[in-house]
């Protein structure tokens, strides 16, 4: 695939003022949040409910791209109309997640490495002829007094950026995901400084593995203070504090930065994001690159526990589903605001 191929792609994605939904959870975590929910976790309540998410009327008005899982990719609704079909019908672009999950890091207490390389050609190609059009790879990066540590940091850098030269080379816009975790007592300042440090990693193995940042997408943490940390900074700052990180670290060739919600309340995930794109992108274009979102737990959590497994609630949860992914559509034009959440 051409490099402009690629960048069509990446534009198509991020570029014109729509997000993309993650929901490509491992069958693992998806039955954790199943069980939170008070939900079997069974296959057929995972696929019930990426079935309910697929066939939410209006959900392409706000979301360009859907990340799926392996087990989902290839799945049908219960019409028979499969979940790519269904996704593409409603002018969403398929992706996949192709990494293998984080495991412990050797010799590197409390840190993990994601694995998932070893045969990612061959498996990349198999996803791209049932209609991926890009991927995505998810790094993980504990945060303490004591790390992260280079040798964490190096390797899941050199990892996402082999990842992403394999997209490319198989005709996939690699998502790139440093994730930079929100557990833990750390204040707003040392989140910022390990994520420039990462993000300057990540960016350093991308040039070196050759990957076209025309034709990727970061996926990053925004910049905040850890969930136990006794100061919890305001909108502003937090706004403030991301787009600094960002401009010290993503070139301005990448075209597009969705954010991951992190573990962050729907709500606060969109007050977050409008308040960037308020403060530094809309309407006046100062950054180089769109911010827009790429959330799972933000966009379907409120959404699962009211369907809690109900065939008579699949309508609710899917306005509940619809409203999130609507609040996150406004945010990218700065316009999310709290009366947005009122009955
Ligand atoms: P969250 O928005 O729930 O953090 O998930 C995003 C994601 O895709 C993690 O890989």
């Amino acid at each position: 695939m051409s490099p402009q191929a690629l960048a069509d792609i990446a534009q198509q994605l991020i570029g014109a003022g729509r997000g993309i939904l993650a929901m490509d959870e491992s069958n693992a975590t998806c039955n954790r949040r199943l069980l939170a929910a008070g939900i079997p976790a069974t296959p057929e309540a995972r696929h019930a409910w990426r079935e309910l998410i697929v066939t939410t009327p209006g959900l392409g008005d706000c979301i360009a791209g859907a990340i799926l899982s392996d087990e989902t990719i290839r799945q049908d609704a219960t019409d028979g109309t499969s979940f790519v079909k269904l996704l593409t019908n409603a002018a969403i672009i398929p992706g996949i997640k192709v990494d293998a999950g984080a495991k412990d890091l050797a010799l590197c207490p409390g840190e993990k490495i994601t694995e998932g390389l070893d045969g990612l050609r061959e498996r990349l190609h198999g996803y791209a002829a049932v209609g991926a059009r890009f991927a995505k790879w998810r790094a993980v990066i504990a945060l303490d007094e004591a790390i992260p540590t280079t040798a964490c940091i190096e390797a899941n850098a050199h990892a996402l950026a082999r990842y992403a030269a394999l997209c490319q080379e198989a005709g996939l816009v690699p998502i790139v995901e440093p994730e930079v975790l929100m557990d833990g007592a750390h204040n707003m300042a040392r989140c910022a400084a390990v994520t420039e440090v990462v993000l300057l990693t990540v960016f350093r193995h991308l040039a070196t593995q050759r990957v076209l940042l025309e034709g990727m997408i970061l996926k990053p943490n925004m910049v905040l203070p850890g969930l136990l940390c006794p100061q919890q900074d305001g909108l502003d700052d937090v706004a403030a504090a991301t787009v600094t990180c960002l401009l010290r670290s993503v070139p301005a060739a990448v075209p597009g930065i969705a954010f991951l919600s992190g573990g962050q309340s729907g709500e606060l995930a969109s007050a977050r994001l409008s308040t960037m794109n308020a403060r530094f992108a809309w309407p006046d274009a100062r950054l180089p690159w769109t911010l827009a979102f790429s959330f799972a737990r933000a966009i379907q959590q409120p959404a699962m526990e009211i369907w809690r497994g109900q065939p008579d609630q699949v309508q609710a949860a899917q306005q509940a589903l619809l409203h999130r992914a609507t609040c996150n559509h406004a945010a990218l034009r700065g316009e999310y605001n709290e009366t947005m959440e009122m009955p």
